[in-house]
């Protein structure tokens, strides 16, 4: 016999699961045992992947969600009630980035990575709470990010969205606790996806953030996945208001 599955009989529903990070969870958490929801705003993309995985024996089904859209989200949730009538697992992972100094920053450019990194968050852990609380012991996880907490050139509105995140996080564990949801967030370093593609291209950047990385390399999706399944499973059934830095190191040097 195998190992146990981690998420056997758990419905899972993950926000920009197309690609990148969210895809990767979405791999993992499926693999695990758990029927996985992947919502995109890139409907053809959530829909490939989830074939993809259906192809090879997991439970998967793809939504075309724009997580900065109210009736998407509805529609969502109320798809997942008919479907499941509850959540188990649930993750704020859908997010972008435009990068620009901050003196620079056009209202329309703060208003696109506001409405999906804060916005977006906001209402999938608001309007999600009913389907969570069915599940008597509902996991919810925001994807936020180490630059929350630090400061770089250009990502200044990234970071303001990101540390909001954080502190939505904790303020929810302590809301949403007396329903048996916990609330978590993963504070990813810089991974490997098509959100820092460009930035990592350039030779002096990329060296100079590995030199201020401890392990010395970029994350992949499946270390952040990894992360997101302690927190998805049983096995953190007493954390709640936590944050995991998943960064090799980075935030912790000077
Ligand atoms: N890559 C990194 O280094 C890094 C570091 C820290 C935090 N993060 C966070 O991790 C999360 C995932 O990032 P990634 O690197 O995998 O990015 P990515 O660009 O590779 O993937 C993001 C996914 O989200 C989807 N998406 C974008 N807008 C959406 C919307 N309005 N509604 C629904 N889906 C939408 C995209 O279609 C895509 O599939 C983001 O919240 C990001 O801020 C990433």
């Amino acid at each position: 016999m195998g190992q146990p599955q981690r998420l056997e009989n758990k419905i899972a529903v993950i926000t920009g699961a197309a690609a990148g990070i969210g895809l990767a969870m979405a791999r993992r958490f499926a693999g695990e045992g758990a029927h996985v929801y992947l919502a995109d705003i890139d409907g053809a993309g959530a829909e490939r992947e989830a074939e993809a995985l259906k192809a090879i024996g997991l439970m998967a089904t793809a939504r075309a969600v724009d997580v900065s859209k109210g009736q998407d989200v509805t529609a969502l949730f109320r798809s997942i009630d008919q479907d499941q009538g509850r959540i188990d697992i649930l993750v704020n992972n859908a997010g972008l980035n435009v990068r620009e100094d901050f003196r620079h920053l056009s209202d329309a450019d703060w208003v696109k990575i506001r409405e999906v990194n804060l916005d977006g968050v906001v209402r999938i852990a608001r309007d999600g709470f009913n389907l969570l609380k069915a599940s008597g012991k509902g996991s919810l996880i925001n994807v936020a990010s180490i630059m929350g907490h630090r400061g770089l050139r250009q990502l200044a509105g990234y970071s303001a969205t990101k540390g909001a995140v954080s502190a939505l996080s904790r303020a929810l564990a302590v809301e949403y606790a007396p329903y048996g949801i916990r609330v978590n967030a993963l504070a990813p370093g810089f991974v490997e996806t098509a959100l820092t593609e460009r930035v990592l291209r350039n030779p002096m950047i990329n060296k100079a953030l590995i030199d201020q990385t401890p392990m010395r390399r970029f994350g992949t999706g499946e270390d952040i996945a990894a992360a997101a399944l302690f927190f998805a499973s049983d096995d953190s059934a007493f954390v709640t208001g936590a944050e995991l830095a998943v960064d090799g190191g980075m935030s912790a040097g000077l």
